[in-house]
C-alpha cells in the first residue's frame, strides 16, 4: 500500500495548518490504494538546521532529532505538504524541516494544500523550486484555500464544499506518481 504523509507545515501557536491537515486526512483516509498519515513537524522538535554536513552527501545523521525525522520521512512513498503563505513563501519551519534531509525525499511524489489571502499560491511556487532539488515529483493539481472564503472570520476552517473535489484530484495524481516511481525507490 502506498504510504502518503500529510506534512503539517506550520508550528505557529494557533496555527490553521493542523485543521487543514486533518481535513485532508479525513477526505483521503478511506482510499483503497493508499494509507494516509498526518506528520506534524512540531512533534519532531527540530531546531534550526544543526547537522554539520549537507544531507545530500549521505553521511550518517548526527543528532537524534534528525534520525527520528529521517526515519519517518524515509517510511513514506509520497507527501502532501500543507503550507501557509508567510511573506509570499512557505513557513521557515517547513523549509527547515525539508532541509534536514535529502535521500529520504528522493524519487517520491508530492502535492500541495496551501492557504492565504491568495490561496497560498506564491508559497507553493517557491516549494516547487525546492522539490526539484530534492528529487520529488510534484503534481499539477493543487488546493488553494482562501482565508476570505474558506475560514470563517479568517479564523475557523470551514472549507467551501467544492474543495473536497480538488483534494481528491490532487491525491489521485500524488498516488499515481508515487506508484510510478516505485522502481526507482527500490534501487
Ligand atoms: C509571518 C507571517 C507572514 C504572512 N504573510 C502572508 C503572505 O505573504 N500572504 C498571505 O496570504 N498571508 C500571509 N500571512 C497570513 C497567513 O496566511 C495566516 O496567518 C495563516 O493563518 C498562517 O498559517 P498558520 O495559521 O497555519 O500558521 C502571514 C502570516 C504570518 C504569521
Amino acid at each position: 500500500m502506498l504510504r502518503v504523509g500529510i506534512v503539517v507545515g506550520s508550528t505557529r501557536p494557533g496555527r490553521k495548518a493542523e485543521a487543514v491537515a486533518k481535513w485532508v486526512y479525513d477526505i483521503g483516509k478511506n482510499r483503497s490504494n493508499a494509507e494516509l498519515e498526518v506528520i506534524d513537524i512540531q512533534d519532531y522538535n527540530l531546531p534550526l538546521l544543526d547537522e554539520p554536513m549537507p544531507p545530500s552527501l549521505g553521511q550518517p545523521h548526527r543528532n537524534p532529532h534528525t534520525r527520528r525525522w529521517s526515519a519517518k520521512i524515509d517510511s513514506m512513498d509520497a507527501f502532501v505538504f500543507v503550507t501557509p503563505e508567510y511573506n509570499h513563501g512557505p513557513s521557515g519551519a517547513l523549509k527547515n524541516a525539508i532541509d534536514f534531509l535529502f535521500h529520504e525525499w528522493n524519487n517520491k511524489s508530492a502535492g500541495f494544500v496551501a492557504y492565504g489571502g491568495a490561496g497560498g499560491v506564491r508559497a507553493v511556487e517557491q516549494l516547487r523550486q525546492v522539490m526539484g532539488e530534492i528529487m520529488i515529483a510534484d503534481v499539477r493539481a493543487q488546493v488553494a484555500l482562501s482565508l476570505h472564503t474558506d475560514f470563517e472570520h479568517f479564523t475557523t476552517f470551514k472549507p467551501a464544499p467544492h474543495r473536497e473535489a480538488s483534494v481528491n484530484a490532487m491525491l489521485d495524481q500524488v498516488i499515481a506518481w508515487g506508484e510510478a516511481l516505485r522502481p526507482l525507490r527500490s534501487k
